[in-house]
């Protein structure tokens, strides 16, 4: 039996304990595992006084560090605790998941070097595309190719907030609102509009993609806080969309990559993708064009991901990210037009 600690229970987190609530003995039959959620920490008790399970709830790290769980799955998000909480339990040896793009992006190369060495897992299959599994066929399946472009939608809130501007002329604050209320939106949503989400996501692509470190700050990065339903209608008389799209390119030794809003047909692949949905575009010299596509934000997709990190690391597939992440590449700011 292995014990599970949850860290964090917004829209993420409760999403996780329902999928364990209703399909905890499916999946201990169908996997032949056996798991646990054992306790979840919570800044506010009071506000889960009349959950069922009350008794699971608590507002001290510290008594989670006591139980000493086997799997910590930490879906509070921000930088600070996470980072701290996360280091902590790798250094216990306890295998971690997480959803939290911004820790990833941020200090992925230290937490992934810290889970090798303690020989347990960090898994953050979550932290990129929601409920689309990405980075597992980048980091496995993929493997025999050399990666030479990612073009991505890989936010959520700002494609559920442009399709609703071209699709009902709806406003840009009232579709944000609504992205918030169906919990697209980060709590804070500036890094979502403004690209910032999208950018550590695609640095977290490229990193595994291209093995080298990428630095998610040095990343050309425009928002769509400045689109209006001028641009909008704009676009559409020329049968096009207005989509933020993440671009990713490696050439050479030299990588481009940039976040931004574009027009883009809308009959192309990309062009069909909308509200919240999110599309991987890879380009892999071996197998040519692919992509993956699905919902990228929202309660149960995420959760979704989140649980098939919990499948393999309860059927012992360790995965240490063991990808060596080079340094040694230029950082371009002009798109290479040059091709292979
Ligand atoms: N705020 C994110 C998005 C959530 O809208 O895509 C999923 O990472």
């Amino acid at each position: 039996m292995k014990s599970i600690a949850l860290l964090g229970y917004g829209t993420v987190g409760s999403g996780v304990y329902e999928i364990i609530e209703k399909n905890l003995e499916d999946i201990k039959n169908k996997y032949n595992i056996d798991l646990k959620l054992n306790l979840i920490l919570v800044s506010n008790l009071k506000k889960y006084s009349s959950h069922n399970e009350f008794n699971l709830f608590t507002n001290s790290i510290d008594v989670i560090k006591n139980a000493s769980p086997d799997i910590v799955i930490e879906v509070m998000g921000g930088l600070h605790p996470a980072y701290e909480y996360v280091k902590y339990f790798l250094e216990h040896s306890k295998h971690v998941i997480t959803a939290n793009k911004d820790l990833i992006a941020e200090y992925g190369e230290e937490l992934m070097n810290i889970a090798k060495h303690n020989n347990v897992s960090l898994m953050f299959e979550a932290s990129v595309g929601g409920g689309i599994p990405i980075l597992k066929p980048l980091k496995e399946c993929l493997g025999g190719n050399n990666i030479e472009s990612i073009a991505a939608i890989i936010n959520g809130t700002t494609n559920f907030i442009l399709s609703k501007m071209y699709d009902e002329n709806m406003g840009y604050f009232e579709a944000l609102k609504l992205a918030q209320d169906a919990g697209f939106a980060e709590s804070d949503p500036t890094s979502d509009v403004e690209g910032l989400d999208a950018s550590r996501k695609i640095s977290i692509l490229s990193s595994l993609a291209y093995s080298k470190k990428i630095d998610w700050k040095k990343i050309k990065t425009i928002g769509i806080t400045d689109i209006n339903l001028n641009d909008i209608t704009n676009a559409k008389s020329k049968k096009h969309k207005i989509k933020l799209l993440a671009i990713s390119k490696q050439n050479d030794g030299d990588v481009y990559l940039s976040v931004r809003p574009v027009f883009v047909h809308r009959s192309s692949s990309i062009g069909k993708i909308d509200n919240e949905f999110n599309g991987v575009v890879i380009d892999g010299d071996s197998v040519g064009n692919l992509m993956f596509y699905g919902k990228g934000a929202g309660k149960y997709p995420t959760a979704s991901s989140i649980f098939g990190d919990l499948i393999a690391i309860m059927q012992n597939q360790v995965d240490n990210s063991n990808i060596k992440l080079s340094s040694d590449f230029n950082f371009i700011k002009n798109f290479p037009l040059k091709s292979k």
